[in-house]
């Protein structure tokens, strides 16, 4: 298995632009499918999570083109199969998107249960609690999800989601674009990437209104076509790179952004006593020869502080003067990293869902395990300042989620080696 080796770096220093967001293009590709004629997608990172969904999308009947780098083409003429290949759907719990598109358009989505990220239960009741009230029958077993759209296809509800789940909302704007009538989903998800799920769906006809608040409406209509779209910037990748000049206590530019998505990682930075300038050019995070101090976080659905970001910002937190806390609402178990940070001297502890940070560490170079996907971009941050060398293993978590990730951050002086073995 392939390991990341990290050294002590010193500040890091220089530009580094911001790929499209893993998790707009994900839902992005599953709506492809809803229509017969072909959408072009631009500004798609190239990453392992796009690559499963490909095959996975590619063993349903669609045909999905590479046409330059970062463009994929995608023409679904015919579902060829309601049933995706088990082994490429349990590799990756996003493939869980295409269960709505493929009930709304082929009347049926016989599904293993999802696989993904090792952080908490991650139930998906939600998602079938939406299809459920459009009329779905649906079947569970340990192993698999069948769920059959009534005679004439699915009809449109009232959803009210218990929790604004990302997924959910996405998987259920999906299901109802093609519905008769009109579904509502209230308490919905507001985050960014169901703004673009919603963008891209009415580009190929849909009619969905509220996308970004807590109640969306759709309209179903009987016929979706071809588009053009471009991916957003990944917000989760910016809050990663003003954690990297955070924690080498250096100065990067950052292209491609939306300010506006990265609010709460802005303000407890500027908290923590980090300069945050806003240029024509993009973002500069400088905290060069800052004295920086804690902060206290609490992780929170859009536009609250992202869980995603939570892990790389504890790393930090071990480095700045006094004691923080970390609260996690969103999942139940994402404190995995914390025992990796102790293994390099952070000294964290946890209770229940807080983890309490001592701060003013010296980290040490250690073995590491990148236990899920943001936890591994953590542990590389760690190994950034930390003395001697860091060795992460796991990463094929980073590769699900990052695109070129040794590249960009060497090209900011970083020294980072991949080995395989
Ligand atoms: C998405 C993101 C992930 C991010 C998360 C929260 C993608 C591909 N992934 O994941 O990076 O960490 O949002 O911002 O976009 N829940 C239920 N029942 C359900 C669905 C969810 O109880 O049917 C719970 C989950 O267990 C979790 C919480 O809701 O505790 C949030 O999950 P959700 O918003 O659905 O996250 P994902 O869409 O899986």
């Amino acid at each position: 298995m392939a390991k990341l080796l990290v050294q002590n770096s010193g500040p890091l220093k220089g530009e580094v632009t911001i790929s499209g967001a893993k998790n707009s293009v994900l839902p992005l590709m599953a709506a492809c499918i809803l229509g017969e004629e072909t959408v072009t997608i631009k500004d798609v990172p190239e990453l392992r999570d796009v690559k499963i969904l490909t095959d996975v999308l590619t063993s349903i009947g669609a045909k999905v083109d590479k046409t330059e780098a970062n463009t994929l083409e995608i023409t679904t003429e015919e579902i060829t199969s309601t049933e995706p290949d088990y082994d490429l759907f349990n590799k990756m719990r996003a493939s869980i998107l295409i269960m709505g598109p493929l009930l709304s358009r082929a009347g049926r989505a016989k599904l293993p249960m999802p696989g993904g990220c090792a952080i908490g239960a991650r139930p998906i009741d939600l998602h079938l609690k939406g299809f459920k009230q459009m009329g779905a029958e649906i079947t569970v077993t340990d192993t698999f999800i069948d769920a059959v759209a009534p005679e004439g296809g699915l009809h449109g509800a009232r959803v009210y989601l218990d929790f604004p789940s990302v997924g959910a909302t996405e998987n259920i704007i999906l299901a109802a674009v093609l519905a008769n009538g009109t579904t509502y989903i209230e308490n919905a998800a507001k985050e960014p990437e169901i703004i673009d799920l919603a963008n891209l769906l009415n580009k190929m006809g849909a009619r969905i209104k509220g996308a970004g608040t807590d109640s969306v409406k759709i309209e179903g209509v009987e016929k979706l076509h071809g588009t053009f779209h471009r991916v957003i910037p990944d917000r989760i990748e910016l809050g990663t790179f003003m954690l990297a000049a955070a924690i080498t206590r250096g100065e990067i530019l950052i292209k491609n952004i939306v300010t506006d998505h990265v609010k709460p990682v802005i303000a407890k930075l500027e908290e923590c006593g980090v300069e945050i300038e806003l240029t024509d050019e993009g973002m500069v995070v400088n905290a060069v020869g800052k004295e920086l101090t804690a902060t206290d976080i609490k992780t929170l659905p859009y536009p609250g502080f992202p869980t995603d970001i939570q892990s790389p910002f504890m790393a930090f937190l071990s480095t700045v003067d006094g004691e923080s806390t970390v609260q996690e609402t969103v999942f139940e178990n994402r404190f995995m990293h914390v025992a990796e940070l102790n293994r390099m001297g952070a000294n964290i502890k946890t209770q229940d869902r807080t983890a309490i940070i001592p701060g003013n560490k010296k980290l040490e170079g250690a073995q590491v395990i990148a236990t899920d996907l943001r936890a591994g971009a953590a542990m590389v941050l760690a190994g950034l300042v930390a003395d001697g060398t860091t060795e992460v293993s796991e990463i094929y978590h980073i590769d699900r989620g990052y695109e070129h990730f040794e590249e960009k951050f060497r090209k900011l002086g970083a020294t980072i080696i991949r080995i395989e073995d």
